[in-house]
């Protein structure tokens, strides 16, 4: 490969659970005609194999056999009309399977797992392809894709991200229940953002955007925007 060759370009949006990475990284992509990576069902892929598998997660020795889940994760991710995806892990479609409250909470155990992270890395970079990736996550910007020229980082109060979250499962069937859904993201927020590596924190050159008082159309114009100008 000569010296010349451009990498295709990468926008990261990383940012906390509810914080509406997913459905902008989607409307981001779909403008741009760009692919997409959602890091966390990687991670959750993983958390539905140990839950599968009934690999317990507070003994030591666990961590060599969920490093092995990770690194030869057999899973597909198989693209459908409007940018979303089908994903199909061993064969089976886990695409619902994957987005249950208690998978997030898994996934974001065994995120904290060093060799687990290093185990997705790759297969994360992967992604990367013309004419471009926007890369949905928790350390797009700051491990996986130093080099992006764009890098997002979304927030919101944990009660909004709660909301949205609440309204997310009602659309899916799912009953929940708000005080629950706010505790659960505060403890996954907790422990996402204390992990020793690829804590959750902005890159020192992201654009921080606040989306408390913003819709979707306003989020993604700001991104589309930076993106024209970056
Ligand atoms: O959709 P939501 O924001 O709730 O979660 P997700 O993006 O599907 O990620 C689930 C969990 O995976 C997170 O709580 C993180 O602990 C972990 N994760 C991570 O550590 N690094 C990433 N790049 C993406 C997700």
């Amino acid at each position: 490969m000569s010296s010349h060759t451009q990498k295709p370009p990468v926008l990261t949006i990383d940012g906390p659970a509810g914080s509406g990475k997913g459905t902008i990284s989607q409307r981001v992509a779909t403008t741009l005609g760009w692919h997409i990576l959602d890091s966390g069902a990687l991670y959750r892929l993983v958390a539905l194999a140990v839950l599968k598998k009934a690999i317990p997660l507070n003994k030591d020795s666990s961590e060599y056999e969920i490093y092995n889940i990770a690194l030869k994760l057999d899973v597909l991710f198989v693209p459908l009309e409007n940018n979303s995806v089908r994903i199909v892990l061993e064969g089976e479609d886990v695409t619902q399977a994957i987005r249950t409250e208690e998978c997030g909470n898994i996934a974001s155990q065994v995120a904290t797992l060093k060799s687990v992270r290093t185990a997705l890395l790759e297969r994360q970079r992967g992604f990367l392809k013309l004419p471009g990736l926007v890369a949905d996550g928790r350390d797009m910007g700051t491990v996986v894709f130093p080099d992006a020229k764009l890098k997002i980082f979304l927030t919101a109060s944990a009660e909004i991200r709660g909301k949205r979250r609440l309204n997310q499962l009602k659309q899916q069937g799912i009953n929940a229940n708000l005080r629950g859904l706010i505790r659960d993201i505060e403890e996954r927020d907790t422990r996402d953002m204390q992990r020793k590596d690829a804590p959750l924190v902005p890159a020192d050159d992201a654009m921080i955007i606040d989306t408390d008082n913003l819709s979707i159309d306003d989020v993604v114009n700001l991104v589309l925007n930076a993106q024209k100008n970056s």
